[in-house]
């Protein structure tokens, strides 16, 4: 039997990805895999352990032993061994520290096969830096989305904030920039715009407006 279909949302951190992703998918009946979650989660999870951020058979061996679920209800739960950390995994020193995480090969291995596990009966939205490259290469619809760096780390630092976590927007804008390279330079599974995928600049849109627009090219497309 043909899977349902798979949607990719790829693009840098704060372009709106997971926003964007979460309500689209609730409008249009798909399930929401947010793949950056389950990076944050392993990533997590070697801050706690101490586990050595460079040691590649060590890193290996965590993600393979880790286990990560998600919860759908009200909002996205991510479950790391059976613990909620859907606010931890959120901490800026997380974010900082996934970069390293993201660069391992065999975690990517390990995250990657649980994704298109995750997918593989389709009727998904993912979201992450190589859904429609590495992940899903044959996905019905790829979107690319971005922003400018200025708009992102406004947006991150608005969330931040609202969080209750002390940030200064110049110090955001830095880890982005920061987040930007290692995410588009990694060997594997680097952040890449695909031929095949749509792009949508999201600057100084509305989230209602950019939901629209996606809505409207996955319409199009299916
Ligand atoms: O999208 P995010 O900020 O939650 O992603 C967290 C980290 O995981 C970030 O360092 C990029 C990385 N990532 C990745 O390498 N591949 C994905 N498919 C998703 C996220």
């Amino acid at each position: 039997m043909k899977r349902k279909p798979v949607i990719a949302i790829d693009g840098p951190a704060g372009s709106g990805k997971s926003t964007i992703a979460k309500l689209v998918a609730s409008s249009m009946g798909f399930h929401y895999i947010d793949t950056g979650a389950m990076y944050r989660a392993v990533t997590l999870k070697a801050l706690r352990k101490g586990t050595d951020r460079k040691s590649e058979p060590a890193l290996t061996e965590l993600a393979g032993s880790t286990s990560i679920g998600f919860e759908y209800g009200d909002g996205l739960k991510v479950f790391v061994d059976g613990e909620d950390v859907t606010e931890a995994i959120r901490l800026p020193e997380v974010s900082k520290a996934s970069s390293d995480i993201a660069d391992s090969r065999g975690v990517r291995q390990a995250l990657v096969r649980k994704q298109q596990d995750m997918g593989a009966a389709g009727g998904v939205i993912m979201d992450g830096r190589d859904i429609g490259s590495v992940v899903f290469p044959d996905a019905e619809v790829k979107l690319y989305l971005d922003a400018t760096v200025e708009e992102r780390a406004g947006r991150r630092h608005k969330e931040l904030v609202a969080k209750g976590i002390k940030t200064d927007l110049s110090g955001v804008k830095r880890d982005i920039e920061e987040r930007d390279a290692r995410d588009r330079n990694r060997p594997f599974g680097a952040l890449v715009k695909v031929k095949d995928a749509v792009t949508v600049d999201t600057t100084g849109l509305s989230i209602e407006q950019v939901a629209a627009r996606i809505t409207g090219i996955i319409k199009e497309k299916l």
